[in-house]
């Protein structure tokens, strides 16, 4: 009998860090009054309910690779890397209108990234998260040297544009990161997990358009998710205290800013920054996180090397979250 051949393992690089970001929106910017014209809102109800100011929706010509495109090339321009050098790119969104071909290899070609892997990851508005704990991984293992991970949603496409418990909420855009290898940890751990017993708080009604429990929804984002976001601090070996910025979610600023008061609580600073991106973007799931962090970075208000918190949770229900280092 001959012997059983040993399968050759490989290993990656000590750690993975992120090395930039870029992000995309369609230019029609659509205010809380424009909303009021064609359903029954109005401007202050949805500022005080929800936080949002306004919002931008791709039109009908613009589609979800689009903002792909975009704030993946973006991302590459920031990180000063070409596409020739990324291997591996993920694609976190939950509105891609076809489930074949997917979005993520169609992205790479028109991006200049020759054959890399490419898959999209659908785990709703927590997509980023889970993408990015992935391609962390990826490189630690040795599958991966360089990815890119693209966050991206049309879900005005997935929303009745006169149900007006979802479309003052959801918006459109894209956001990207690129992550690499290196010597010192610039990623911790992801904490991940979901509660399937709850996919009916959130799902697509007859396959066409997205209908949510609000309250209950509400209700379990400001209970279950500042456990989540503490689970990965303590994951990535570090206290409420380190942390600089953090960066929930975009779903609901009553949503964002109940995270942070239970993190201060817990001893996170007074000073710590806190995201509400949504007031301009709107929901735009799992674009949300790193577009968030991309426009901190170009407003100045998140910086190079700042420890930044991020947790994303929502349909499925699912969740995930991780700490990192700004590049
Ligand atoms: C959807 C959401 C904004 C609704 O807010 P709410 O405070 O729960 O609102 P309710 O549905 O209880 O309605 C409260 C009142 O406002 C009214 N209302 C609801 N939507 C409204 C709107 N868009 N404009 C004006 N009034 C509205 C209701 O009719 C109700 O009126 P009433 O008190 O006279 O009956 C809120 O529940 C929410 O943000 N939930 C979380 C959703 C979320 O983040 N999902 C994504 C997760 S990724």
């Amino acid at each position: 009998m001959t012997a059983r051949p040993t399968l050759r393992q490989q290993t990656g690089a000590p750690a993975a860090r992120i090395l930039g970001f870029g992000s995309h929106q369609p230019d029609r910017v659509v205010t809380n009054d424009d909303l009021s014209q064609v359903m029954d809102t109005n401007d202050q109800w949805i500022r005080d309910r929800v936080g949002i100011i306004e919002r931008r929706f791709g039109d009908k010509d613009e589609l979800l690779v689009d903002f792909a495109v975009a704030a993946g090339a973006a991302a590459l321009a920031d990180a000063g890397v070409e596409p020739s050098e990324v291997d591996t790119l993920i694609l976190p969104n939950c509105t891609m209108p076809t489930q074949i071909p997917n979005a993520a290899a169609q992205v790479a070609a028109r991006i200049g990234i020759p054959n890399p892997g490419a898959f999209d990851l659908n785990a709703a508005c927590a997509g980023f998260c889970y993408g990015l704990g992935v391609a962390s991984d990826l490189i630690r293992a040795g599958s991966a040297k360089k990815a890119l991970v693209i966050g991206a949603e049309k879900l005005t496409d997935a929303v009745d544009p006169t149900d007006r418990a979802n479309a003052i909420i959801f918006a459109d855009g894209a956001g990207a990161a690129v992550v690499g290898g290196s010597d010192e940890p610039g990623i911790g751990p992801v904490v991940w997990g979901s509660a399937g017993e709850l996919v009916d708080l959130i799902y697509m009604r007859d396959g066409k358009y997205i209908y949510q429990e609000g309250q209950s929804v509400f209700r379990w984002a400001t209970t279950q998710i500042a456990p989540i976001a503490l689970r990965a601090l303590e994951a990535a070996g570090l206290q409420p205290s380190d942390v600089d910025v953090l960066v929930p979610h975009q779903a609901n600023l009553r949503i964002v800013e109940s995270i942070a008061k239970k993190l201060r609580a817990k001893g996170a600073r007074e000073d710590l920054v806190v995201a509400d991106d949504i007031k301009y973007s709107g929901n735009t799931s799992s674009a949300s996180i790193p577009m968030a962090i991309d426009h901190m970075r170009k407003a100045g208000t998140a910086k190079s090397g700042d420890v930044v918190l991020a947790v994303g949770f929502g349909a499925g229900l699912s969740y995930a979250g991780q700490a990192f280092i700004l590049p």
